[in-house]
Formats: C-alpha cells, sequence, structure tokens
C-alpha cells in the first residue's frame, strides 16, 4: 500500500463530502453523519462521469447527472437495481492529514 497526502481534517466536517485530488486520481470524501470519514474514487459508476456534480444529504451521495444515490457507508447504489458500487479507497488519518492508497499515482499535469 501507498498512501498518499489529500488534505487536511480540516478541509472536511462530518455530513459533508468534497472532491480532491490524489495526483491525477480525483477522490471524493465522504463523512456521513454518525458514521466514519470514508473515501471513494471520484468518478461516477453509473457512466464513469466525474463526481463535481453530487448532492449529500448526510447518508446517501447522489450523482446528479442522472440521479442516481448512493449510500454514504458502502457505496451501495440505493436508488436502482444494480451492483454499482461507488469505489472503495483505503484511507487513514496522519496528524491533521487525511492519506489515501489509490494505487499507483501519477503526478498532477501541470498548466500549459
Ligand atoms: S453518471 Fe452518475 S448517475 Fe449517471
Amino acid at each position: 500500500m501507498a498512501f498518499t497526502a489529500l488534505c487536511h481534517t480540516g478541509d472536511i466536517s462530518e455530513g459533508n463530502t468534497g472532491l480532491f485530488q490524489a495526483g491525477r486520481k480525483s477522490v471524493l470524501l465522504v463523512w456521513p453523519k454518525g458514521g466514519e470519514l470514508k473515501a471513494y474514487r471520484g468518478r461516477c459508476p453509473h457512466a464513469d462521469m466525474p463526481l463535481d456534480n453530487t448532492t449529500f444529504d448526510g447518508k446517501k451521495v447522489t450523482c446528479l447527472i442522472h440521479n442516481w444515490g448512493f449510500d454514504a457507508v458502502n457505496g451501495k447504489c440505493v436508488t436502482h437495481l444494480v451492483r454499482n458500487t461507488l469505489h472503495p479507497y483505503p484511507l487513514r488519518i496522519e496528524g491533521d492529514e487525511i492519506q489515501v492508497d489509490v494505487g499507483p499515482v501519477k503526478p498532477a499535469r501541470s498548466p500549459a
């Protein structure tokens, strides 16, 4: 496993989500109300679109492209009878840093 720094613990709070970058990979952090912080691949498992247009009610993440909803705790789709799930990444907190293991990470492209 190779954990990569993603953000600081102060960048997200319980009951909220945030989309962050680990190199070229986007990571959706989700902190369910009354639950533990989770990290998922930042792309929707329905049509592989970026999860940058979502809502979160504290329990369910909804991708607003086609309104599929996913359980924040386990990533399972809860609005359609499909097996599509958000792809989880291992997550750990070191000091005030949130780290994830997204597999091999390429550096982000620098602006031209
Ligand atoms: S791409 Fe997210 S619901 Fe279709």
